[in-house]
């Protein structure tokens, strides 16, 4: 189903939540026990929107190295539409990218359409807690997912589209059974079996869905241009996915800001989210992949920037971004991923008007997953590398001097 997004919970949709509680379930949560969840720093709490309005919501806690699912409920008219699925997928993501170990659930044994659910997502029934719902005397199956399954995987893929798409830009789709993935997040691809390159590349993960992962990549050097090589049938060595990705907006307006090759964990992010102004900028017309995508994506202004004015208008994405801004209120979040000029130049402007906004960075890698301090980034916490503790940073914590 088109157009639903999926925020962060605020007290601004409790009235909405409410009114589902209450069709959902015998025994509702009350207001303040929504709010004082709201307000407890260890929980997070997921709302789907449809048409502004809420239609389903999930809130969980963080305890430890688990995270526990604590509601989870849908709109009667928009059950069996896939949003409970995306609603829960959003908090394990979440989870996996704070190194959380486990999920844990509790569901009435009757909920056999929950139980369904939870199993086909990878939870499996560990004990029963009898007459846990004490106002019905009903028993609850406790579920658990050992969530470092999600963790990287090293694996091997195989090609099912390797093309050019732009001038020296690929699309690469592959086939095969990698961990789950979120928007920001990378893999880091063998693309040679010799020694020459040694090293794996690290490219964004820009979709993924059932069994097929695909990518962007422009040849900048050697190992692209070995890569651009490779056919549909070869088998490619892929470790991921890796580094932590997006954090989803907690409300008000989304800009998304792209520079050149930073299209495609920004576009992975708008496609996912479908709502804001989307704000693509490189050098000219023949530089942009992908146009009628980014033209698709749903419920988004999008507006394309080069520097040439061959196609769009003429100017930089920040210029774009300048003016976006201005027309937006404070409490609207930029994502940007780009030349460091550009990145710079966006948390500028997000300070200007007290926006937040997280910045997805690139930096030469070696391991890709924090093992050789390759990588790191100077930021006012101190180095850190932006394999594990990025590539999406907070803007405000990177030392941009
Ligand atoms: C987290 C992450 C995600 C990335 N995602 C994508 C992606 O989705 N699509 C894509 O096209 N590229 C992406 N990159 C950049 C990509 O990894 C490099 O372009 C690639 O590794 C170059 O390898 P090469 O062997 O072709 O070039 P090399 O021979 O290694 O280098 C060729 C030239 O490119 C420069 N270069 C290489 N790597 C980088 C880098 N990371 N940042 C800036 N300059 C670099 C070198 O300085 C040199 O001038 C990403 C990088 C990171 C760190
Ligand atoms: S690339 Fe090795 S620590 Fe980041």
């Amino acid at each position: 189903m088109d157009l639903v997004t999926y925020i962060q919970a605020s007290t601004g949709h409790l009235p909405h939540i409410l009114e589902i509680e209450r069709k959902s379930f015998p025994f509702p949560w009350d207001v303040n026990t929504f709010s004082s969840t709201l307000e407890d720093r260890r929980c997070e709490g997921i709302v789907a929107i449809k048409d502004e309005m809420v239609v389903g919501y999930c809130f969980a806690i963080s305890l430890s190295n688990m995270v526990h699912v604590l509601n989870l409920a849908i709109h009667p008219c928009f059950r069996r539409k896939g949003i409970a699925r995306q609603l829960l997928g959003n908090i394990l993501s979440g989870a996996v990218s704070k190194d959380k170990m486990y999920a844990v659930l509790e569901v009435r044994t009757s909920n056999v359409p929950a139980l369904t659910l939870y199993s086909s997502m990878g939870f499996t029934h560990v004990s029963t807690w009898y007459k846990y719902y004490t106002e019905t005397n009903e028993d609850a199956n406790v579920m658990v997912k050992d969530l470092r399954k999600n963790k990287a995987m090293d694996v091997e893929l195989s090609i099912v589209k390797n093309r050019e798409v732009a001038s020296e830009i690929f699309s690469l789709v592959l086939e095969g059974d990698m961990p789950p993935s979120y928007p920001g997040q990378f893999a880091m691809v063998m693309v040679s079996r010799t020694n020459e390159p040694f090293l794996r590349r690290p490219l964004a993960i820009l979709s993924q869905e059932g069994g097929t992962v695909e990518m962007l990549y422009r040849i900048m050097g050697e190992g692209t241009r070995l890569l651009s090589k490779k056919r549909p049938g070869e088998l490619l060595g892929i470790l991921g996915p890796l580094g932590r990705g997006f954090r989803k907006p907690e409300s008000g307006s989304v800009i998304y800001v792209a520079g050149g090759m930073g299209l495609p964990p920004i576009l992975s992010l708008a496609e996912k989210l479908k709502t804001g102004y989307f704000i693509y900028g490189v050098k000219t017309g023949d530089d942009i992949p992908m146009l009628e995508r980014i033209m698709a994506i749903p419920n988004t202004e999008t507006i394309i920037m080069t520097e040439d004015g061959s196609l769009g208008e003429q100017g930089l994405s920040t210029d774009a971004l300048r003016r976006v801004a201005e027309r937006t209120t404070a409490d609207a979040v930029i994502y940007a991923c780009g030349p460091e000029g550009m990145l710079r130049e966006a948390s500028a402007v997000a300070r200007n008007i007290h926006a937040r906004c997280q910045v997805s960075l690139e930096e030469r890698m070696s391991c890709g997953f924090g093992a050789c301090a390759g990588c790191v980034v100077n930021t006012f916490q101190g180095n850190q590398r932006v394999c594990r503790e990025g590539p999406v940073f907070n803007a405000y914590d990177i030392n941009w001097s």
